[in-house]
């Protein structure tokens, strides 16, 4: 495995290594601003197998195609409307994934069989110097072991997939942490697959043209990554509803609570904090990291709180039910 760590002063020459990988049918983790992918050619149906094979994926869980703003649209989508070319120019490059009608050249592995793709255009600076110098479209699901907590830093990577892939890109913590709103337009009606990075109340503010909003974010029909497990630690999970008090909870053994600088809970556990509910963008780059620390620190049971916060707090309470396998008490 090549561990790339990229200068800021001269990133294209720096991931031009890792960019030749992937255009040879390596496959190569790197940073977006949501969390690290790992990345194979689009169209590369050997190099695509192998990512599903180091994350451990099911072949039923299609990948988001990664590209440089819309250049490579017409390479992933077979057709567009113009109401999500609006989508795209407005929150292009960034934490957003459309669902469109496949062009026939991409391969149906990448989508699991479905007649759909999952297309985005990432910020990252790293991320766009890659696609730059790769000069078509990649695979990339997030770089975890499946189904286990996605990676922020290139150790968090390295810790789950190590050897099994080719190189590793590092660029420092992501920055927003947690992954891409993932939305589908039919006609003007805006459905939710998974809420992310991107809140739905930005999206509709920005696109008047949008009439409806529709949930459809528990559906693994949907969109098949959706598992009720997910995103989830080793330790034994359990969500708490906000502002919940514990001692009716029966515990045994060493808990650990992880909540807010204003959760107000007994001293008899070990406590963590996110950080304030007054910066959920802060606990949102945080999250993952922790719940992998707290994951190694030997206890048995984790307690996370909900934020119960609207914007991107629907992202965080998504990631923190499915960590708990859907398990909330309070
Ligand atoms: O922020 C992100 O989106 C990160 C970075 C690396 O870009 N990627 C990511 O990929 O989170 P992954 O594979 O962990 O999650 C992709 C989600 C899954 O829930 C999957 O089911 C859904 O997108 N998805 C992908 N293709 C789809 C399709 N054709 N139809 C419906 N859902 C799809
Ligand atoms: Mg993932």
């Amino acid at each position: 495995m090549q561990y790339i760590r990229v200068a800021s002063t001269d990133i294209a020459n720096t991931v031009e290594p890792a960019a030749a990988l992937l255009r040879n049918g390596g496959i190569v983790a790197f940073p977006t601003e949501t969390v690290y992918g790992l990345g194979a050619d689009a169209f590369n149906k050997t190099a695509v197998r192998r990512i599903f094979a180091a994350k451990g994926r099911p072949p039923d869980d299609p990948l988001i195609v990664h590209i440089r703003r819309h250049w490579h649209l017409d390479q992933v989508f077979a057709h567009t409307t113009s109401l999500e070319r609006q989508l795209l120019d407005k929150f292009w490059p960034g934490p957003l994934t459309l669902i469109g009608p496949k062009a026939t050249a991409i391969p149906s592995i990448v989508t699991a069989g479905l007649a759909d793709v999952a297309v985005r255009a990432p910020s990252h600076p790293v991320a766009i110097a890659l696609l730059d110098a790769v000069a078509g479209p990649v695979a990339a699901p997030s770089a975890n072991r499946f189904s286990y907590v996605s990676a922020t830093t290139a150790q968090h990577v390295v810790d789950d997939l190590g050897d099994s892939i080719d190189a590793i890109v590092d660029a420092g913590p992501s920055t927003a942490g947690i992954e891409s709103t993932v939305v589908r337009l039919r006609g003007s009606v805006l459905e939710v697959l998974r809420h992310g990075a991107t809140t739905i109340d930005a999206i509709t503010t920005a696109m008047p043209d949008i009439s409806d909003v529709v949930e459809i974010t528990g559906s693994t029909t949907a969109s098949p990554g959706q598992l009720l497990t997910h995103y989830s630690p080793n330790t034994a999970t359990i969500a708490l509803a906000p502002g919940s008090a514990i001692d009716r909870l029966e515990l045994e053994g060493s808990v650990v609570l992880v909540g807010y600088d204003e959760s107000v809970w007994p001293e008899t556990h070990r406590f963590v904090s996110l950080g304030s509910r007054s910066n959920l963008d802060g606990v949102a780059r945080t999250l993952y990291e922790t719940l992998r620390t707290v994951d190694s620190s030997n206890a048995d049971t984790i307690l996370i709180e909900l934020t119960g916060a609207s914007g991107i707090g629907r992202a965080l309470d998504d990631r923190i039910r499915r960590a708990a396998s859907g398990r909330v008490e309070g």
